[in-house]
């Protein structure tokens, strides 16, 4: 069993990628905590409770609540795509139950660090503003962690912000730079990957046909938003960017891997840079065989 955290601004790929750990019997989600990027960090977390209340994992993950802006610049969101409520502005949702007491994602980040050591995968979905914040209270802690995961940055491709930037190092370059330069087990996983992650419509109707219920619908209902804005933009699916990142915590054989050192340009821009590597970057994608350990998981027939 792979313990992990998942860090995360919900959001609809985010949303898939919780919906496909929480369909991994490899992992035991113990921690899930929220960060500002595609919707204000209030939001995010409204809809981590949202998907548990949806899909009833159990164990159910302890849930905090993080930064609500990045380090050092304004909140950029991505409500053009996600919707203002983040999950696609579906007017049904029930109001989720909320925990008493809202955890701080920081104290959570470093607990688990220190608790599970070399055992903890992280899985990051969102800008790293988190992550940075956990690195400043307690480096050492994070030094320990086994292997952190992280979508963002475009290396060899052009952005999807900018012309150069990707939109979670672009929301916040400044934690971008931090968690590059502390010296992490680092798999990353840019857009150069996540680009060839691509879901055709046909492909998630036939898995939602094969587990037909009120999952399958919600999925359906969230998705149809994303399907659309992604096929408006060219691409011939949903872009599965988060979701294959976290499917390369279950199974790096999903993608072949290059060790190369990056820095963070002023607007989050990824370049490449000279000096010892800082992280491995996922490169080409096996896309018919993480489609399908997608499609396998998302939706268990109930
Ligand atoms: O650039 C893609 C990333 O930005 C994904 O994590 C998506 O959820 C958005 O946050
Ligand atoms: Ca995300």
């Amino acid at each position: 069993m792979i313990p992990i955290l998942i860090d995360t601004d919900p959001g609809i790929d985010d949303a898939l990628a919780l919906l496909l750990a929480w369909g991994s019997s490899e992992l035991t989600v113990g921690a899930i905590t929220t960060v500002a990027g595609n919707v204000p960090v209030d939001v995010a977390t409204t809809n981590v409770l949202r998907l548990l209340a949806l899909r009833r994992p159990d164990p159910a993950p302890v849930v905090g609540e993080g930064a609500p802006a990045p380090l050092a610049r304004a909140l950029l969101t991505a409500s053009g795509y996600h919707g203002e409520d983040g999950l696609a502005d579906l007017t049904d949702w029930p109001e989720p139950a909320r925990p008493a007491v809202l955890l701080d994602a920081i104290s959570l980040i470093v607990d688990a660090a220190r608790r599970l050591q070399r055992t903890l995968t992280i899985v990051a979905l969102g800008p790293l503003t988190n992550l940075a914040l956990a690195l400043k209270a307690d480096a050492e802690a994070l030094s320990l962690v086994g292997r952190v995961v992280a979508m963002g940055g475009a290396v060899d491709v052009p952005g999807n912000v900018t012309p150069e930037a990707e939109f979670n190092f672009h929301v916040d370059p400044e934690a971008a730079h931090r968690v590059l330069a502390a010296g992490l087990s680092l798999d990353l996983v840019p857009l150069d990957a996540t680009r060839q992650a691509v879901l055709p419509r046909s492909g998630m109707r036939s898995a939602l046909g094969r587990a037909p219920g009120h999952l399958a619908t919600r999925i359906q209902a969230f998705s149809e938003r994303g399907f659309r804005i992604d096929h408006a933009g060219g691409a011939q699916g949903l872009v599965l960017h988060d979701p294959l990142a976290l499917a390369v915590a279950v199974d790096p054989t999903l993608a072949e891997w290059e060790w190369a050192h990056l820095a963070i340009g002023p607007d989050g821009e990824t370049l490449r840079g000279t000096g010892r590597p800082n992280c491995r970057v996922a490169r080409r994608v096996d896309t018919d065989r993480f489609l399908r350990f997608f499609l396998d998981r998302l939706c268990p027939a109930s």
